[in-house]
């Protein structure tokens, strides 16, 4: 094909574009801000893909008006960015409403950009508990970490440890689990031999794994942010001996996320988690939305609790528009979540319309071989858990 080819076969797309765009007042252009580089890149492409598998299975169009989206990179745990990136979003792209944030301190820098804009604003991750109260156009379809994490406490205590030490990331979500696995395993019963906050940013685990081995705790509690850091501890746990002293590791999902199963490999064998999402959950629902996943992301990675959230941002976004007749004045479009049900690839959820937080089951979790891969299978659950934080 010869230069003129290309360049009339360009114009030809282009006008082609131009002739079947869509008029600005027929689209709701959705905001996503996003890690997409750095060491959390996957998290953008994970909310990305769970949010285009739910338009593969439902279509790009809702109540009259067909849903764009416009992706920002925050580039890691940056709250300035998100914010700058947020209110961008809001004055330069027209966005209707700003979805995603995977991190804590980026939702709370964003939560004043929702509130003075009036626009909703649909957390895809972020989970420590305070952030809801933040902004009234706030509505959260992940989880919370107290939410996640009482579970695990109260599931340890039961079956039959009695000494813990927590080790947890020192950031909102790390402090909301760590409080929480304390106090409710204390109530069952149970002893809180030590703990440490490892730093969110590059930590070195060696001093801190070793500063648990000689405390010789029965367990470790664990909440790190999902991804490398995990992958990071679990090298710390096996080299420093933690495995052969027979000290059990304990964490929420975070840490054996789909995303980085394989690459523990077999160290990870055994672990115990509390979480609300596994791509290993049995159901039509997961099913379908694992086929739409593999299509749209056009990779072998697994979906994880992110992607999850994705597409459940964009069902809750979906059911709302539907009921605002297509309106995205952001008090209409949160008045219409509050209360909504579904059926989600995790199972049964809802939003609590006191909190804007999601009701969900929360299960209790084993890393286990399935054919050649690690999944985290389910094997015990807790239903209908609202967030204990508030
Ligand atoms: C958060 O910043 O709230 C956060 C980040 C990563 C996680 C969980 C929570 O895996």
């Amino acid at each position: 094909m010869n230069v003129g080819t290309i360049r009339r076969l360009l114009i030809a797309g282009g006008l082609a574009v131009m002739s079947t765009a869509v008029p600005a007042q027929n689209v709701v252009k959705l905001g996503l801000v996003s890690s997409f580089s750095g060491p959390f890149a996957e998290y953008g492409q994970q909310m990305l893909n769970g949010m285009k598998a739910y338009m593969k299975l439902n279509g790009d169009t809702v109540a009259g008006k067909k849903i764009e989206i416009v992706q920002k990179d925050d580039g890691g745990p940056a709250p300035d960015v998100a914010k700058r990136l947020a209110q961008e979003l809001v004055t330069r792209d027209n966005v209707d409403i700003l979805v995603g944030f995977g991190f804590t301190p980026n939702a709370l820098a964003v939560a004043p950009v929702a509130s003075e804009s009036k626009k909703a604003m649909v957390i895809m991750n972020a989970a420590t508990s305070i952030i809801t109260t933040k902004s009234p156009e706030i509505v959260r379809v992940s989880m919370t970490l107290p939410q996640v994490t009482q579970p695990m406490a109260e599931w340890a205590a039961k079956n039959g440890v009695k000494k813990v030490y927590t080790v947890i990331s020192d950031f909102g979500p790390g402090i909301d689990a760590e409080k929480t696995f304390t106090e409710a395993f204390k109530k069952a019963g149970g002893e809180i031999v030590g703990s440490v906050r490892v730093p969110l940013q590059n930590p070195d685990f060696g001093p801190f794994i070793q500063r648990v081995k000689d405390a010789k705790p029965e367990a470790v509690f664990l909440f790190l942010p999902a991804g490398a850091p995990g992958v990071a501890f679990m090298k710390g746990y096996e080299e420093r001996g933690l495995r052969e002293a027979g000290i059990k590791l304990l964490a929420t999902g975070d840490i054996t996320d789909d995303t980085v199963l394989d690459a523990m490999g077999t160290p990870a064998l055994g672990l115990i988690t509390s979480f609300h999402y596994s791509a290993d959950h049995k159901s039509a629902e997961n099913d379908a939305f694992k086929k739409a996943y593999a299509e749209v992301s056009g990779t072998k990675m697994r979906p994880n609790f992110m992607a999850a959230a994705g597409y459940d941002g964009m069902a809750l976004i979906y059911e709302a528009l539907k009921k605002t007749g297509g309106s995205t004045d952001g008090e209409k479009l949160v008045a219409a979540m509050k209360g909504a049900k579904w059926v989600s690839p995790r199972g049964p959820v809802m939003i609590d319309p006191e909190t804007r937080d999601i009701v969900q089951t929360v299960y209790i979790r084993k890393v286990e071989k399935v054919g050649n891969e690690l999944y985290n299978v389910e094997f015990d659950k807790f239903p209908d858990q609202k967030d204990p934080g508030k």
